[in-house]
């Protein structure tokens, strides 16, 4: 069955996920921190799709939660065959490693890296219960960053938990391929969204200059391809898998 959970479905990457799936014709669960009535934008985008999902509330930072989620989005769609880890924020400020507070990077690695940790042990636990479908019983895809390897001084907790999730994706890998459970990581660069939205001169100025070698912004969609190519198991033979989605940023040249 096609079946997926989406986090951070509501808005931006996650629901050019959610619309990707539909369209492929997946089952989806959107999970988002308010309720489907704040974002009439996303709904109608998603209805526009015309398969069929459901809505759950949830913060990834709470263990309640994510087990009250995981449980109803598995409840709804029979089992859950697919989990997307991609719910994250940017740091409340941008600042200088020196000025980091503990509070800010608490923040950021409780949403972007704890999330991920246990929201994907949930999905395992759950997955293992399920019958394999051509070797496999489930993907779990992680949407990490370019932070999880490029260096920005003003954003250091994004970036160490970034990393923290590349280093998750290696160990699920490991730990649930003899499972026939795999796992791969999608590493987006700059993304037309909300969270880039405060920063969006910023980037447009250094795009329009040759920052990336494909010169554009990176779209919702061109994550959710990725995303899609991976739940689909374009890749059979592959777990831990990263694909760069950066226009190229990620190659250094001379
Ligand atoms: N945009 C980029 O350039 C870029 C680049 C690299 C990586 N990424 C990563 O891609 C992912 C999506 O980013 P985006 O640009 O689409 O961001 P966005 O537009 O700000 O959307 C963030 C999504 O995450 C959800 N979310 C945030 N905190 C949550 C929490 N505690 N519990 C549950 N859901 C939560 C939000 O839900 P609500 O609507 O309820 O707030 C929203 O759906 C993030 O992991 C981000 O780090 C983005």
């Amino acid at each position: 069955m096609k079946t997926a959970l989406v986090t951070g479905g509501s808005r931006g990457i996650g629901l050019g996920i959610a619309q990707e799936l539909l369209r492929a014709g997946w089952t989806v669960a959107v999970m988002a921190t308010r309720e489907k009535m704040c974002y009439p934008e996303s709904v109608e985008k998603l209805d526009s799709c015309g398969g069929a999902y459901f809505w759950f509330t949830g913060d990834v930072m709470s263990s309640d939660d994510r087990r009250r989620v995981f449980a109803e989005a598995a409840e709804a769609m029979g089992e859950v065959r697919l989990l997307v880890n991609n719910a994250g924020i940017a740091p409340p400020v941008r600042c200088d490693l020196l000025d980091l507070t503990e509070e800010d990077y608490d923040t950021v690695l409780d949403t972007n890296t704890k999330g991920c940790m246990f929201m994907s042990q949930l999905a395992a636990r759950h997955m293992r219960t399920l019958e394999a479908e051509g070797g496999r019983r489930g993907t779990i895809v992680n949407i990490s960053s370019m932070s999880a390897h490029v260096v920005s001084v003003d954003r250091g907790a994004y970036c160490v938990s970034k990393a923290g999730i590349s280093m998750l994706t290696k160990l699920f890998a490991r730990r649930l391929a003899p499972d026939g459970i795999y796992v791969y990581e999608v590493r987006p660069g700059v993304i037309a969204t909300d969270m880039t939205k405060k920063v969006e001169g910023k980037y447009s100025d250094l795009i329009g200059k040759g920052l990336f070698p494909i010169a554009r912004w990176g779209m919702p969609e061109d994550i959710a391809k990725a995303v899609r190519m991976f739940a689909e198991g374009a890749l059979p033979y592959s777990t831990g898998t990263v694909i760069d989605v950066d226009g190229g940023f990620h190659l250094t040249s001379l």
